[in-house]
This record gives structure tokens, C-alpha cells and sequence, in this order.
């Protein structure tokens, strides 16, 4: 059985452990005749990479990407094109204390109870490591998204949220948090700080936008985009919830309210008055942008102890050592990113693959 592979047309498949010698993905279906080379994927991968600063784990990963295949003379071949990222910051013995015990929360009790086995060193496969090969993907799909802007931000850590009156793009790489807005980084800093020394750890909210997505993309009723993209973000480690536009809070909306009024504009196009949707209607999206949102928990790889049980079914209490991440959630909006521009990349390509004639505009009457 494999459930290692995202995607229909823009299929990637990682591979790899925490403290195994490499990790890796294969991204198959890429179009030919792309530019590519690491230069490319590399500054993706530097903004996902541990140990940056205090607030993440202090695991150094340089996380060097080498592509293997599937690239000639500068440009992508349309055959598979093969990642790898050599692992060097192992510690190893810094689990052999989790070899017969499961850190509540963590995948530890799962794996063990469903295969009989498991890689415990830094979690193994269930270690967020691998999340550094969907970023490279993601670097890929970029690629093909001409024309789209994918962007992502921390917009809450504990329940403290981002004063949205302040939002800055612009300032999103200038703090440890993906923040856009210096005031509250300021006050992330100051509960993170806390938080460290106490050995505890704490959930945040990843926002991710996507502008320029042409309308059409997604179609009824598996495939469609909202469908595609919450299976995108609940598969990133430690997502427990996902909205699209207003999500959950629609729920407490009347129909006048989250109502997306149109306006036809000069040229026959559709204007909009708000994006309560998100960008997407029936599955399909609009060409407003798409926003959504996801909930990650705290980190479960805790100094603190917690009461759980071993292999052999005792009672025991779990202290975790080893280096973590206090609040996941943090870099976890590259990977966010990089999962919008997966999914968009391979909708994109399915969209032309049934539909080549769609407009690529909305417009009415359809030309
Ligand atoms: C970027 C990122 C870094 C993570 N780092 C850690 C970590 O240092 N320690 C830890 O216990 N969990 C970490 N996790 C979460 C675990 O990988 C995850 O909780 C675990 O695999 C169990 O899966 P689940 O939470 O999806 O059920 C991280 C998640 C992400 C997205």
C-alpha cells in the first residue's frame, strides 16, 4: 500500500525519516522545458529550516537541496525529477528514552500499534522533517503558477490573534514568527520566551492567501478545490482544523451577510463586493483569492512530565528530551505555502487537461 504521494497530475512522493542519512521526494508530471535549478527551490527551504532562531528547534539543518533528475541543461525534461536533502544533525540517543514509551500526543502509540515497529529516532516518519520535501515540491509548483502570488502568516499564537488593522505583508519576513505585524511579534516574543523556560509548549493559526488563481480550477464533486486543498493541509503534522474563507464563523453568518455580491465591471467582468467563499464556489475557484486557515496543536514533545504508558503496557511518566519546536505552528507556514502551490499546480494542470478552451478570466458573456 502507498499513501505516500500527493496529487493527480502533480504527483509528489517524499520519502524519508528524521534521523535517517537523506530525505527526499520525487515530483512526477512536471511539464517540460521549465526553468529549474536548486538556486530555485533553495530560499524555500531556508525560510522552513531549523534552527533559526530561539523560538524553533535548535536541530541545524543546513536542509542543502540536490536534484538528482529529471532537470537537463537548466530546464525541467518532463521525467521525474528527484529531490534529496542529506540528514546531518542526528541525535539519536536523545530518543532512546521514547524506544519503549509514547509521548502522549505524539504519533508514537499509532504507528507502534498499527505496524508492530517503528523508526522512534526523532519520531521517525512522523517527524515533521519531512515536511522540508513539500516545501521543495512546492518550490516546483511555483513554477508552473504564473501570474500567482502565494503567501502565508502566523495570524495567532495561543489565542492571541494578529491585530488584522496592521497587517504588513511586507513585515511577515522580518520577525522569528511570520508575523504581519510588528506590534504583536512583539508580544509573541514575550509569551514565547515564557512559555521555553517552562518547558511548555503552545498551538497557533497559519493563514494562507493565494492571489491570481484564475477562475475554473477544482471541479464537482471529489475533486473539488476546497476539498483538495483542506486534505492538503490536515495531511502537515500537528493540523487539527482547517477553514476556507470564513470558515467556521460562516456558521454564525445569515445568508444577507455572506452573501459575495456581484457587480458586472466594464469589460464584462465579475466584480466582487467581499470573499466570504474564499475564493471558491461549488469547488471551483473564482478568481477572487483564496484564503484559508489552519489550525496547529501544540507541540505534543513536551520537558514537562506526562503521565502515559510503555510497550508492555505499564504505567510510566514521559519527560521528552531532544530538541523541539515550542510552537509548531511557526514553521509551518512555509509548508502551508508550499501545499497551496502543490494543490493549485495540480489542479491547474487538470483543469487544462479536460478543459483547455476554459477562459481564463471571468467574464461574462463567456468568450
Ligand atoms: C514544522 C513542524 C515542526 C514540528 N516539530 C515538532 C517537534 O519538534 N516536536 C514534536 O513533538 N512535534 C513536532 N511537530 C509535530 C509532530 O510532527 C506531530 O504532532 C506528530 O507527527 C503527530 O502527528 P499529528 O499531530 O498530526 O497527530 C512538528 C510539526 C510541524 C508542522
Amino acid at each position: 500500500m502507498s499513501h505516500n504521494t500527493f496529487g493527480h497530475l502533480f504527483r509528489v512522493t517524499t520519502w524519508g525519516e528524521s534521523h535517517g542519512p537523506a530525505i527526499g521526494c520525487v515530483v512526477d508530471g512536471c511539464p517540460p522545458s521549465i526553468p529549474l535549478s536548486e538556486a530555485d527551490i533553495q530560499p524555500f527551504l531556508d525560510r522552513r529550516r531549523p534552527g533559526q532562531s530561539k523560538f524553533v528547534t535548535q536541530r541545524q539543518e543546513p536542509d542543502q537541496v540536490r536534484i538528482l533528475s529529471g532537470v537537463f541543461e537548466g530546464r525541467t525534461t518532463g521525467t521525474p525529477i528527484a529531490l534529496v536533502i542529506e540528514n546531518q544533525d542526528q541525535r539519536s540517543k536523545d530518543y532512546s528514552n521514547i524506544a519503549e514509551t509514547f509521548r502522549p500526543g505524539h504519533a508514537d502509540l499509532t504507528y507502534q500499534a498499527k505496524y508492530g515497529l517503528r523508526d522512534y529516532r526523532g519520531g521517525g516518519r512522523s517527524s515533521a522533517r519531512e515536511t522540508a520535501m513539500r516545501v521543495a515540491a512546492g518550490a516546483i509548483a511555483r513554477k508552473l503558477l504564473e501570474g500567482v502570488t502565494i503567501r502565508g502568516a502566523l495570524v495567532a499564537i495561543g489565542g492571541d490573534e494578529v491585530d488584522r488593522g496592521a497587517w504588513d505583508w511586507d513585515q511577515v519576513d522580518q520577525n522569528p514568527f511570520f508575523c504581519p505585524d510588528p506590534a504583536t511579534a512583539e508580544r509573541w516574543e514575550s509569551k514565547l520566551l515564557e512559555l521555553r523556560k517552562s518547558g511548555n509548549s503552545v498551538g497557533a493559526v497559519v493563514e494562507v492567501v493565494a492571489e491570481g488563481v484564475p477562475p475554473g480550477l477544482g471541479a464537482p464533486l471529489y475533486g473539488k478545490l476546497d476539498a483538495d486543498l483542506a486534505s492538503a493541509m490536515m495531511s502537515i503534522n500537528a493540523v487539527k482544523g482547517v477553514e476556507i474563507g470564513d470558515g467556521f464563523a460562516a456558521a454564525s453568518l445569515t445568508g444577507d451577510e455572506n452573501a459575495d455580491r456581484m457587480r458586472p465591471g466594464p469589460s464584462g467582468e465579475v466584480l466582487f463586493e467581499t470573499n466570504h467563499a474564499g475564493g471558491i464556489l461549488g469547488g471551483i475557484s473564482t478568481s477572487q483569492p483564496i484564503v484559508l486557515r489552519f489550525a496547529v496543536k501544540p507541540t505534543s514533545s513536551l520537558l514537562l512530565p506526562q503521565a502515559s504508558i510503555n510497550t508492555r503496557g505499564e504505567a510510566i511518566e514521559v519527560v521528552t528530551k531532544g530538541r523541539h519546536d515550542p510552537c509548531v505552528g511557526i514553521r509551518a507556514v512555509p509548508v502551508g505555502e508550499a501545499m497551496m502551490a502543490i494543490t493549485l499546480a495540480d489542479h491547474l494542470l487538470r483543469h487544462r487537461a479536460q478543459n483547455p478552451d476554459a477562459p481564463t478570466t471571468l467574464r461574462f458573456p463567456r468568450n
